[in-house]
């Protein structure tokens, strides 16, 4: 018979990428909790529940199988499980905001705002809530205000708790953390709910992996972590262009400078560009609060590694067009993978959707293959799937066609037999390896003219 005396109820608002899978591991490593997600989107907290769970992930299936009905439930129904909640994580989208003050830049916190007004409106016993979506500095101090104005005489103490997790390997990521940060206000109260949530992560996590600080520390760290991370891709990106010049391989060079532990060797593979629903939206919040802040020299800064992420992405399609002898009209282009990185079906701000799109705009016939993130593609490019051909097998994709773009490390692009590929494939074939994980030399042999991130084309003409 299923539990009802739990020591305390987590409910989690936003059953998406982040809080399905953290909400997955809080409750597998915490049976003594009961930890509740729900989502105002139906059929997103119908499929948490089959084994078609509405986000890839590997290792996802199982650690919600290990909880799913004994202590980790999916349920849309907000009010009444706000309503018993001790400690309420919020992880609901904040996208940038498309529209008024600070279009294009800020955060559009209207969901995380209603999330607050809905706690309010429902409560009647004072509670833990903890931001988890990544939002602006500062902004637990605005909904502080909010919840904190009732007349209800009740107190929520609000903490935040950024998620460092990445796509591909959250289950992993959430097992063994680099680090988990709780920041809270420094007060008696504060202190407190802090306690709570690091008791929360001891369940698993070494007590030096669990960080606290203050709450603007933890939600500035957040941005300024991924600004970190994107700026060494952009960085690597822009050596890619030189090296694309000179007789310099930008594998090499970052294998050169990465063994120096002092900049250490992760997020140096050069690429069509970075996407993911954080980087480009982090890093323009970060912009958008220097700006606040009259900083306009540091927002310049940031600002510049999405422009040079823009600009890899440019770049790459630029190329592929150059070389296809200035013009891929009724061309048959085959787009190996479509999400944003390998291992998920995520699209959200791939390079695929920037690249797809050119291409379309020079009229080349688009054929898109991905083995899990087809049904996000075929909503990206809703507007023009007349003209594109969407295909799960990379053979089937590759018959007939002039060009095959790499826009996905999937390992299973890695081993394709290319010999038969190439047999297939119109003539000259070309190859455009937007992630590098290919061996070029063995392409060029078999006849495809090569065309890579960082270095010099190998070409037949
Ligand atoms: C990122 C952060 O890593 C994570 O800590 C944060 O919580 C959310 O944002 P995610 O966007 O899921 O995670 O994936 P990540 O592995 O960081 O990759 C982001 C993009 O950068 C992908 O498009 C990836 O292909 C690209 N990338 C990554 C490169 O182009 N080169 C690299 O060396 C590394
Ligand atoms: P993330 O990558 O940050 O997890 P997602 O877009 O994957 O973002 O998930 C956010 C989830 O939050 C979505 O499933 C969305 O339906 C849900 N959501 C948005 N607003 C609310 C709300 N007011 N109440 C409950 N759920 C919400």
């Amino acid at each position: 018979m299923a539990r009802t005396n739990f020591k305390k109820h987590i409910v989690c608002i936003g059953a998406g990428y982040v809080g399905g899978p953290t909400m997955a591991m809080i409750a597998a490593r915490c049976p003594e909790y009961a930890v509740i997600v729900v989502d105002i989107n139906p059929e997103r907290i119908a499929a948490w529940q089959t084994d078609c769970l509405p986000i890839y992930e590997p290792g996802l299936l199982e650690l919600v199988r290990e909880s799913l009905g004994r202590n980790l439930f999916f349920s849309t129904d907000i009010n009444a499980n706000i309503h018993k909640a001790d400690i309420i994580f919020v992880s609901v989208n904040t996208p940038t905001k498309t529209y008024g003050e600070g279009a294009g830049k800020a955060a559009d916190l209207q969901y995380w705002e209603k999330t607050a007004r809905t706690i309010l409106q429902v409560s009647d016993s004072n509670k833990i809530i903890i931001e988890k979506s990544t939002l602006p500095v500062r902004t637990a101090h605005a909904m502080e205000r909010i919840l904190n104005a009732n007349e209800k005489g009740l107190h929520f103490e609000v903490l935040s708790n950024p998620e460092f997790l990445a796509e591909g390997s959250a289950v992993a990521d959430l097992e063994k953390p680099d680090r988990v940060l709780i920041g809270s206000r420094e007060t008696e109260s504060g202190l407190k709910a802090r306690a709570e949530i690091v008791d929360i992560y001891a369940h698993w996590v070494a007590p030096e992996r669990i960080l606290t600080s203050n709450l603007w520390s933890a939600e500035l760290s957040k941005l300024v972590a991924n600004a970190f991370l994107a700026q060494r891709i952009s960085s690597i990106n822009s050596i890619s262009a030189l090296c694309e010049k000179t007789e310099a391989s930008v594998r090499e060079v970052a294998l050169a400078i990465g063994t120096d532990s002092r900049i250490g060797s992760k997020f140096l593979n050069a690429s069509v560009g970075f996407g993911g629903s954080c980087f480009k939206k982090d890093i323009l919040n970060l912009v958008y609060i220097c700006e606040h802040y009259g900083l306009h020299e540091v927002a310049r800064y940031w600002e510049s590694v999405v422009m040079m992420n823009d600009y890899q992405q440019q770049r790459f399609v630029t190329n592929m067009i150059k070389v296809m002898f200035n013009t891929v009209a009724d061309k048959r282009i085959v787009l190996l993978g479509f999400a944003f990185k390998a291992n998920t079906s995520d699209t959200r701000e791939s390079p695929s959707i920037f690249v797809a799109r050119k291409l379309l705009g020079e009229h080349a016939r688009l054929v898109i293959s991905d083995p899990q993130a087809l049904d996000n593609a075929r909503i990206d490019l809703q507007d023009c799937t007349q003209r594109i051909e969407f295909s799960e097998d990379p053979y089937a994709a590759a018959h007939k066609a002039h060009a095959i773009a790499i826009m996905t490390e999937w390992d299973i692009y890695r081993d394709l037999d290319y010999e038969r590929i190439f047999n297939h494939m119109e003539k000259p074939a070309f190859i455009f390896d937007g992630r590098n994980i290919l061996d070029h030399e063995k392409l060029f042999n078999i006849g495809f003219n090569v065309f890579s991130i960082g270095k010099p084309p190998l070409k037949h003409f």
